[in-house]
């Protein structure tokens, strides 16, 4: 606890609840020349900038069409399938991954994908201070970090505060879908999902995986260790 501010107005609050999660460790990892050249050439007409303040994404993708937050693409192997599936729908993909960032433009480039806008940032802080309430219409966390150690739990992106904060975002009758290949962390999803008054379930509990999500790279990693995959799909009710 040596990170945080104790104030004598704070020393009560558990302090998980006084600064926000932080959810990813940054990893090196090699950016290839390709990666690179991606990012050189495609991030100014792909790539958003952080800013402390909201911005207009009808603006960011040039037109009104339904805009859906993924968080933690990874390599953006998945989000550019699931771009091209449902081209109608516009993608705010976030990770803070170098070379992924530099592999999805790079994706963006090769198949000529217009509907996908790209972020390096921590999405915990383009939540709370990008985007405008009631700007979504779907979310998209697939296989987050499962941080499955007892001690490292606390790390999970998915837990009740954050997702407070997220669904102020999600206009009614949008929708927030996880995915997990962690047992343990998709009972915690369901829980926190389920203690939300107006998030409703689409299924009795774990959904069928829908036709838009195509295998993601993280889960046919776990799914070679002998792992589960979970889907959860909850719509906003009110
Ligand atoms: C386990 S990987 C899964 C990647 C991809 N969704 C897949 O299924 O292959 C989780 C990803 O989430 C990203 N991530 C974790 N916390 C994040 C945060 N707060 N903001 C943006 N990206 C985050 C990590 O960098 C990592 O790329």
């Amino acid at each position: 606890m040596t990170d945080s501010i104790q104030t004598p107005e704070t020393a009560d609050v558990p302090q998980e609840h006084l600064r926000s999660i932080r959810s990813f460790v940054l990893r090196q990892g090699h950016m290839t020349a390709a990666q690179q050249r991606a990012i050189d050439t495609l991030w100014p007409q792909f790539g958003v900038d952080y800013q402390a303040q909201v911005v207009d994404l009808n603006e960011c993708f040039g037109r009104s069409n339904p805009k859906v937050l993924e968080i933690g693409f990874g390599m953006g192997t998945a989000t550019v399938e699931i771009a091209k599936r449902l081209p109608d729908s516009d993608f705010l993909a976030i990770d803070v991954h170098g070379p992924g960032v530099g592999n999805i433009l790079k994706l963006i480039g090769e198949e000529q994908v217009g509907n996908i806008r790209v972020m390096r940032h921590d999405a915990v802080e383009v939540v709370e201070n990008m985007l405008a309430d009631g700007a979504l219409s779907g979310i998209h966390i697939f296989f987050p970090d499962p941080w499955h150690k007892k001690r490292h739990n606390k790390r999970r992106l998915v837990q009740t505060p954050f997702v407070a904060k997220l669904l102020p975002k999600l206009k009614t009758g949008g929708y927030i879908h996880l995915a997990t290949d962690w047992e343990e962390y998709a009972v915690q999803m369901l829980e926190v999902l389920s203690g939300f008054e107006n998030l409703q379930n689409t299924a009795a509990d774990y959904a069928p995986t829908p036709s838009y999500r195509p295998e993601t790279k993280f889960e046919a990693r776990g799914k070679r260790l002998g792992h589960g995959v979970w889907d959860l799909v909850f719509e906003k009710i009110g």
